[in-house]
């Protein structure tokens, strides 16, 4: 038996947000003799694009099944010797509160494979080990194991919140006795309202829209950043932010030292600041759908840009985010009632150029494709460093989280007698029904997210359709972390 690194590594965490991750103790090879390790891929959790936030093994043997075993660290990364157990030589390193299949459920061809994390949350240590099946393995009971890793999640310092915004361009408009440019006067103020302080009472920022560094390099050339919609509490001035369990989307961004983000020629009509100067930063293109307290805008090609102030910032200043809002979109958007003088109305309707706006100014423009009609969308704001709470993301409940899915995306129209599955029924009446379609091994291949997932994003066909047109919608998200929590009946 080869040993490998002997001790337990103590890692010393900064809080600046950097990636740590060791391995330490030794393997307890299988039959083919090779040392089983824990790996992680080409730093995958960092590079772009992500390939998901995945832990390896290499060294296994070909088509063993295999299990990661995740613990928290330090409280559960422990060192047993197993040789009492029928197992000389070989090493627990962790305590698990989860395990994961390998994808696929065994090792490849080459005695390797990857467990996919759903969840990561942020800014805590974890330890890993892998476990697998192996009949062949010199020891009485059939079992090999890899050496441990320790790994710490990038910490969220790095993430900002916008604290005031403004939209610069397209302006609204409304006619209160004479057409009138409500922008600075109505629709600003009141977006800010909902950014700055809690209108509804119910103790969180009406409307927060953040995003983070994965990490924060103000020297490296790109990274990861993340936007998400979090809760955020109030008052501003103190505010802490929870992230959901998942971003709205994940993109590149790159930093420079000169233009940043600026505005596409000929698409403005009224001045927008643009990100000039360095440090500043830019993200790639997404489709990105900014929700403030109800005012839905659904942006494709959406950027944001902004200048670092400080180092490390605690500021992002001219800051810009610009996207392209299809007017057919816009026309289908309704404002939320309680806006002033325009809530109840279609989105299209209150943007200069829109139907039945009444701005002498017709502030359309072509879209990404060169066709498409609708509004460059140019938002300016300033985001400051915020606190973000790192609790691991909450034990999802079967009653609470999941059952409602069943109503909420109409799967009870139909599976009520349909396909032999009936979610219609009492939360526990359901519940039964909902394990026979789950694939603990492999939780993504449970039919009751394959079937309902579109057949291009690893769907099966489904007499009821795509509801989930990808595996990022929130719902699908909701039931594959049920399931590897548990499916729990909760
Ligand atoms: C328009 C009707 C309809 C809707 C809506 C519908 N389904 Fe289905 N579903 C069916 C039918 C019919 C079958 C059986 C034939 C098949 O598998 O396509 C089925 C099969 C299934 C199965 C496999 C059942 C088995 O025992 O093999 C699962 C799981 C499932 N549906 C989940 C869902 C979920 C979750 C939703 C909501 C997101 C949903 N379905 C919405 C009609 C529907």
């Amino acid at each position: 038996m080869r040993f490998l690194v002997h001790s337990l590594l103590v890692l010393t965490l900064t809080g600046s947000g950097l990636w740590a991750q060791s391995n330490f103790g030794v393997s307890c090879p299988g039959s083919n003799g090779k040392d089983p390790l824990v790996s992680y891929p080409a730093n995958a959790w960092m590079a772009f694009p992500s390939t998901g936030e995945a832990v390896s093994i290499v060294g296994g043997v070909p088509g063993a099944p295999a299990v990661l075993m995740i613990g928290r660290h330090p409280s559960g990364t422990v060192n047993f010797d197993l040789t009492g157990i029928g197992m000389p030589g070989c090493f627990q390193y962790v305590t698990p509160f989860k395990f994961l299949a390998v994808d696929g459920g065994v090792l490849d061809g080459n005695g390797a494979g990857t467990a996919i994390l759903p969840v990561v949350p942020q800014g805590q240590e974890f330890s890993f080990q892998w476990i697998f099946l192996d009949a062949g393995a010199p020891r009485v009971l059939g079992v090999a194991a890899s050496d441990g890793m320790v790994a710490s999640m990038p910490s969220l310092q790095s993430a900002f919140r916008i604290s005031s915004a403004s939209l610069a361009d397209p302006h609204v408009f409304t006619n209160q006795v004479v057409c009138t440019d409500i922008t600075d006067s109505v629709f600003n103020p009141a977006l800010n309202a909902f950014i700055d302080s809690d209108g509804n009472g119910d103790l969180l920022l009406d409307a927060s829209l953040m995003f983070s560094f994965r990490p924060l390099d103000l020297n490296a050339s790109e990274g990861i950043m993340d936007f998400v919609l979090p809760d955020c509490t109030s008052p501003i001035g103190t505010t802490v932010c929870s992230l959901p369990t998942t971003p709205e989307a994940r993109t590149r961004y790159t930093n420079s030292q000169s233009i940043c983000l600026d505005t596409e020629p000929g698409t403005t009509n009224w001045p927008v600041l643009t990100s000039t100067g360095g440090p500043c930063f830019v993200s790639d293109p997404v489709n990105l759908t900014l929700n403030l307290n109800g005012v839905v805008v659904p942006l494709q090609d959406a950027q944001i840009g902004g200048k670092y102030l400080g180092n490390p910032p605690t500021q992002i200043t001219e800051g810009l985010i610009r996207g392209f809002l299809s007017e057919s979109v816009a026309d289908s958007t309704m404002l939320p009632p309680e806006l002033p003088l325009i809530g109840g109305q279609s989105l299209a309707s209150v943007l200069a150029g829109g139907v039945g706006n009444c701005s002498p100014t017709d502030a359309r423009d072509l879209g990404p494709d060169g066709q498409t009609m609708g509004w460059w969308f140019y938002m300016n704001y300033t985001a400051d460093a915020v606190e973000v709470s790192s609790e691991p993301a909450p034990m999802l409940s079967y009653a609470t989280d999941v059952y409602p899915i069943w109503d909420g995306r109409n799967c009870t129209n139909c599976h009520g007698n349909a396909g032999g599955l009936t979610l219609s029924g009492s939360v526990g009446a359901s519940y039964t029904e909902v394990l026979s379609q789950i694939d603990f091994q492999n939780p993504t291949s449970s039919e009751i997210l394959t079937k309902p997932l579109h057949t291009s994003q690893g769907g099966v066909s489904h007499s009821g359709g795509s509801t989930f047109a990808n595996t990022n919608d929130p719902d699908y998200q909701t039931i594959l972390a049920w399931i590897i929590q548990g499916a729990n009946n909760n």
